[in-house]
């Protein structure tokens, strides 16, 4: 009996020698094959399509930097990225689909899709804290994109950013006003493509307007106090001049007198 007991150990810790192996090579192989991928998301490849990148729902805070750089699409939804950077994207030629949506992104910085233009044809960055964007940050850029879902504030800014946006156009009907500026101008829940109409520059038209009254009021009072001091000044030397005139016929006086005193002489 105990004979029999050793030798089923013995069979047996080489079976789990054999296996415990294996999984060790299983677990390096799997390691190499991830990070060769990127950092916890999943990558797959199928023909004609290129490579897919799946980051999705990892509570990433940010831009994951190691990703394969024949990517064709990646999904970075429902994680906790708060800003694209300049050139996030920058050695990913390839990249055509882009999904940055459910996240906290409220920046987006000059150049953050850098390198993307030629090859981008879709960028979903809706449900985000997106409120405005500097247009430098979609420089290049004519992709579709998804802007819904984001709290839009609608200002005088966002009017001038907006010829500078090369987007595919439909993508702007996106941009729904949560807030605008001036506030009561009929802008809030709707597209800002629509709200355009209401010039949201004009209260600052106004401002500077006024800014130039005050300037000119200014100068007018300079120049006023100055006419006030130069005639001041002037009517001073007129009296002095006046006494010196006076002055004058007593002179004119003895040099007749003088004159007189020549002839008589
Ligand atoms: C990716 O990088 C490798 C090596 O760094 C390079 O040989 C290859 O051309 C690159 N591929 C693309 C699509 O840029
Ligand atoms: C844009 O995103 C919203 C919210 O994620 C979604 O409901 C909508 O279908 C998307 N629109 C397009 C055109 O992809």
């Amino acid at each position: 009996m105990p004979l029999l007991e050793s030798g089923w150990l013995l069979r047996h810790s080489v079976v789990m020698c054999l296996l415990l192996h294996s999984l060790v090579l299983m677990t390096f192989c799997f390691h190499h094959a991830a990070t060769s991928c990127s950092q916890g998301c999943y990558c797959s490849e199928s023909d004609g399509r290129g490579k897919t990148v799946r980051c999705s729902n990892l509570r990433l805070t940010e831009i994951p930097q190691d990703l394969p750089n024949d990517t064709q699409r990646i999904y970075l939804d429902f994680n906790l990225l708060t800003v694209v950077p300049s050139n996030a994207f920058w050695d990913l030629p390839m990249l055509s689909e882009l999904d940055l949506s459910n996240n906290e992104l409220a920046q987006l910085e000059p150049g953050a899709f850098r390198g993307l233009g030629p090859s981008l044809t879709f960028l979903d960055l809706s449900s985000n804290k997106l409120v405005n964007f500097n247009p430098e940050a979609f420089e290049g850029l004519r992709a579709r994109a998804n802007l819904t879902n984001n709290p839009w504030h609608c200002d005088c800014n966002l009017q001038l950013a907006m010829p500078f946006i090369h987007l595919e156009p439909l993508s702007l009907t996106g941009i729904v006003c949560e807030t605008s500026e001036p506030p009561d101008v009929g802008a809030e829940g709707v597209p800002f493509l629509l709200a355009q109409d209401l010039d949201l520059c004009v209260v600052m038209k106004k401002t500077t307007d006024v800014a130039m009254l005050v300037t000119m009021f200014g100068w007018f009072t300079m120049v006023i106090s100055y006419l006030v001091y130069y005639v001041r000044n002037n009517t001073e030397d007129a009296r002095r001049h006046l006494e010196y005139l006076k002055s004058l016929p007593t002179k004119q006086e003895q040099s007749e007198a003088s004159s007189t005193i020549s002839t008589v002489v």
